[in-house]
């Protein structure tokens, strides 16, 4: 009864998921049976914008479908074992990738680049034979890399669409907003913050002057939010004790960010969220893929915007980002020539 409530309440009321629902869409979760993967997939059966959600992973997935398949909302769920990934990619909208292994304590998310890149290669593939026009969340690490793959993949079996493909960055920045909630007493809702970049360490860069909030932020206590936004995924790991990384904080930033991606291919205008992309911006420097406010529209990527105005400490914050996000889209792309 309760668990009911608090699901009615989570659709209805949070800030999650707006009411609006107009066309519906099919969604497929790869990594369904995971930590991130069933949260996700319990907060996309309860999206309005989502009409049908395939559940696949090499484990488990059949499990989790039958499961979330009986929570009282319209959407149809079915679950895919793993020898059944063209049939689960059949006529999807939106794929969302959080199939790989997650960080143990001491691991930066580069470590995980051994297992996860062939994963996430393989996957695309997948989708780039079965489902060519579906738009692809990334969530899998290290993200500034394993999104430069799926382009890759994509590039080379001649269907990629810049529009269609996204690197999930939203937990920095639900992150970001949380965190500096703490220190204003300001409700979450009320200190949103950009965050641009990539999602790692140094290429995490939260522009916390561009946020009426934020910057009244100054001092110690800048470099000290700053600091936490950038390395919050390691409180997790280390909490967690070996045990993995942010699942249940993933699983809601991943559904925030599908659900914006929804409302914006059905047709609302405005959808402005961070994410990362293949973009422009810095591309003259060699860096083809970089995290900015993008408006979502029914093609997917719609526009990018601009880093904007930024402090003296925010410049020095994107100066040390730049090398690494390069050195990190490089070894995605290079994974894929060498493959
Ligand atoms: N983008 C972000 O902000 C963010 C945040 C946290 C974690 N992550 C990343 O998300 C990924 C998943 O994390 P987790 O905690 O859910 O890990 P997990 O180990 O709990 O789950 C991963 C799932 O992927 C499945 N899987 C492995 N290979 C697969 C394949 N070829 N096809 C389909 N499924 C496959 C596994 O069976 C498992 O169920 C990790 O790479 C982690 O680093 C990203």
């Amino acid at each position: 009864m309760l668990a009911r409530q608090a699901l009615r309440s989570l659709s209805s009321h949070s800030r999650l998921f707006s009411s609006s629902s107009a066309r519906q869409t099919k969604v497929a979760v790869l990594g369904a049976g995971g930590g991130i993967g069933q949260p996700l997939s319990l907060l996309l059966k309860t999206d309005p914008l989502v009409s049908s959600l395939s559940l696949y992973d090499i484990r488990g997935a059949p499990g989790v479908a039958a499961d979330v398949s009986h929570i009282d909302t319209a959407s149809e769920v079915t679950g895919y074992a793993a020898d059944k990934l063209d049939e689960a990619l059949d006529g999807v909208k939106v794929v969302v990738i959080p199939a790989g292994v997650p960080r143990k304590p001491g691991m930066t998310r580069d470590d995980l680049f051994n297992t996860n890149a062939s994963i996430v290669r393989d996957l695309a593939a997948a989708v780039g034979r079965v489902s060519p026009e579906a738009h692809i969340l990334v969530i899998s690490n290290p993200v500034n890399s394993t999104v430069p793959i799926v382009a890759s993949v994509l590039e080379q079996a001649g269907v990629f669409d810049p529009r269609r493909l996204f690197g999930v960055t939203t937990l920095d920045v639900v992150r970001a907003a949380r965190f500096l909630s703490g220190i204003t007493g300001a409700s979450p809702s009320e200190t949103p913050v950009t965050v641009v970049g990539g999602h790692s360490g140094v290429t995490i860069v939260p522009l916390l002057s561009q946020s009426a909030h934020g910057k009244s932020v100054t001092g110690e206590p800048l470099g000290q939010i700053v600091h936490r936004i950038q390395y919050g995924g390691d409180e997790v790991v280390k909490a967690k004790d070996g045990a993995g990384s942010a699942t249940l904080s993933m699983a809601y930033a991943g559904a925030k960010f599908t659900h914006a991606l929804l409302r914006g291919l059905n047709g609302e205008k405005g959808v402005i969220t961070p994410t990362f992309v293949k973009s422009d911006l810095y591309a003259s420097q060699g860096i083809d893929f970089f995290s900015s406010n993008v408006e979502l529209g029914v093609n997917g990527v719609e526009k990018i915007h601009p880093v904007g105005p930024i402090s003296a400490e925010e410049q020095k914050l994107l100066d040390a980002a730049l090398p690494e996000l390069k050195k990190n889209i490089e070894k995605g792309k290079a994974f894929v020539a060498q493959s």
